[in-house]
């Protein structure tokens, strides 16, 4: 078994890269902030926890694009959404510096890096609804659309609490998402879910 130290040599070596322009700041204020949760940290560990999720919603063909085969997929990932709301929505009242933690937690967020951290989670599963629906066709597509548009609403009201904590903090956040995220509104316009159409401000 590998001592610590030798562990620590090993990380070290593999991450030299990294370590030799990103100096460590070892001040005990970053390690006591170091396991906030705030937006951030939220919005990117539903990003990691849903990826397999659209991983699979990319990989469904016409022959197996039904609603038995998507409502799973379906609703883990509207679980996922769902319970990062109730997170989201905990934070209200919690100090600016916990609720515009950077996701290491050591510093404060920019309107620029929490946009593309929202936009990523966005991109990714819009990408994945609009999949689905390049291969739906027919009667399957009135049977798959409401399970997609249930995942634009589970989206539309993640972004809705995102937003309503943080806009007053950091202004523009919604048109620094927006401008990050133009190539899937098309799906978000196709499913017509009305609460993301108008917190996106697109005309139908
Ligand atoms: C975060 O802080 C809590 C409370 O102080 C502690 O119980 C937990 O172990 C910490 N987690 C990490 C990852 O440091
Ligand atoms: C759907 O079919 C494709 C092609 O056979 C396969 O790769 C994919 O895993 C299937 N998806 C599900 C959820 O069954």
């Amino acid at each position: 078994m590998l001592s610590f130290k030798s562990i620590a040599v090993v990380v070290t070596l593999a991450f030299g890269a990294i370590t030799s322009f990103a100096a460590p700041v070892e001040s005990s204020l970053v390690r006591k902030d170091a396991n906030v949760t705030g937006v951030a940290k939220i919005i990117s560990d539903v990003t990691v926890a849903v990826t397999p999720l659209t991983v699979q919603l990319q990989q469904i063909t016409a022959d197996n694009c039904t609603a038995d085969t998507l409502t799973p997929v379906i609703n883990d990932i509207n679980n996922i959404l769902n319970g990062a709301v109730t997170e989201v929505n905990k934070l209200v009242g919690q100090p600016v510096q916990t609720i515009l933690a950077t996701v290491d937690g050591a510093a404060q967020i920019t309107v620029g890096e929490l946009a593309q951290i929202i936009a990523a989670l966005l991109n990714l599963v819009l990408a994945a609804l609009g999949a689905v629906l390049k291969v739906a066709s027919g009667d399957v597509l009135s049977v798959v659309t409401p399970l997609l548009a249930s995942v634009g609403t589970a989206v539309g009201a993640l972004l809705t609490a995102v937003l309503s904590l943080v806009s007053q903090l950091l202004g523009g956040l919604l048109a620094a998402v927006l401008g990050l995220v133009g190539d899937v509104l098309g799906v978000v316009t196709q499913l017509n879910v009305a609460g993301l159409t108008s917190l996106l401000g697109l005309n139908l």
